[in-house]
């Protein structure tokens, strides 16, 4: 039998809290009766994190620490699309700007999100998830395109992987774990026909909540669908 790794009640920070996904676990574990508080941070809250400003990672850490230690943290912030691009359908799409930035939000931000704020985490049982994507499989890679986009989830899964292995040996009672969270309606989803395709973020963060309370410590370093199904890196 599994024992679940979070305690009873458990302490949550939710980084990204105003995207669709993060307010959705905002809101999901603030009306969890075994979540004892919940803090959300955004690049609008106080303390604020921006990822186009990497020393607010730290900052943002620092300030949070007088709330810690956090059971459960769970990052959402990523990109896929910016008023000035969309993901590249070919190669010929390609360009060094759309990359470097897409690596700056979803690579960079997040491994220094890894570093700062898992000193937050309790030394007891924790678990710290971030949002990847299944896109960013190497090994499920079938349709080609999205480069950017799938080249910084897949080094961000490495980034998590390679924390897992050294906390294994650090932090042996944290778990890390890279989410999938499947097709949800969202900011980020929209021009993607994320509305007719995309299922409610709230039904996502629920499903996902699930597959964090099952986790055990042999989860560590795993890239874990909303469904609970391993992924492939
Ligand atoms: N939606 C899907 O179908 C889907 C599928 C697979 C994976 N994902 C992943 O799930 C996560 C959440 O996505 P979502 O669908 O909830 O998208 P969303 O509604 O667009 O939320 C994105 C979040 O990232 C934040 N963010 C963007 N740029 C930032 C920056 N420079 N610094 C700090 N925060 C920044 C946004 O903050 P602001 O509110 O300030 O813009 C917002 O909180 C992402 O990592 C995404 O890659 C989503």
């Amino acid at each position: 039998m599994r024992t679940p790794l979070l305690p009873t009640p458990f302490r949550a920070l939710v980084i990204g809290s105003s995207g669709s996904i993060g307010s959705a676990f905002l809101e999901l574990l603030e009306n969890n009766p075994d979540c004892a508080m919940v803090t959300g941070i955004h690049r609008h809250s106080i303390p604020s994190i921006n990822y186009e400003d990497p020393s607010s990672i730290q900052l943002a850490a620092q300030a949070l620490s007088a709330q810690a230690p956090f059971d459960l943290i769970i990052n959402t912030i990523g990109i896929l699309h910016s008023e000035q691009w969309m993901p590249e359908k070919k190669l010929d799409d390609l360009n060094a700007e759309q990359l470097n930035h897409l690596i700056q939000i979803n690579t960079i931000g997040p491994a220094l999100t890894l570093k700062y704020f898992s000193k937050l985490l309790t030394p007891h049982a924790s678990v710290m998830a971030a949002l990847s994507a299944k896109v960013g499989s190497i090994e499920d890679n079938r349709l080609g395109g999205w480069y950017s986009y799938r080249a910084s989830k897949a080094a961000l899964n490495m980034l998590i992987k390679t924390a897992a292995i050294e906390f294994s040996r650090t932090k042996p009672n944290t778990t890390l774990v890279a989410l999938h969270p499947g097709t949800v309606n969202s900011r980020l989803s929209k021009p993607f026909r994320g509305e007719q395709i995309g299922r409610p973020a709230l039904d996502a963060a629920k499903d996902m909540l699930n597959v964090i309370q099952s986790l055990d410590s042999n989860d560590s370093g795993s890239f874990i669908s909303y469904t609970g199904e391993k992924l492939p890196w």
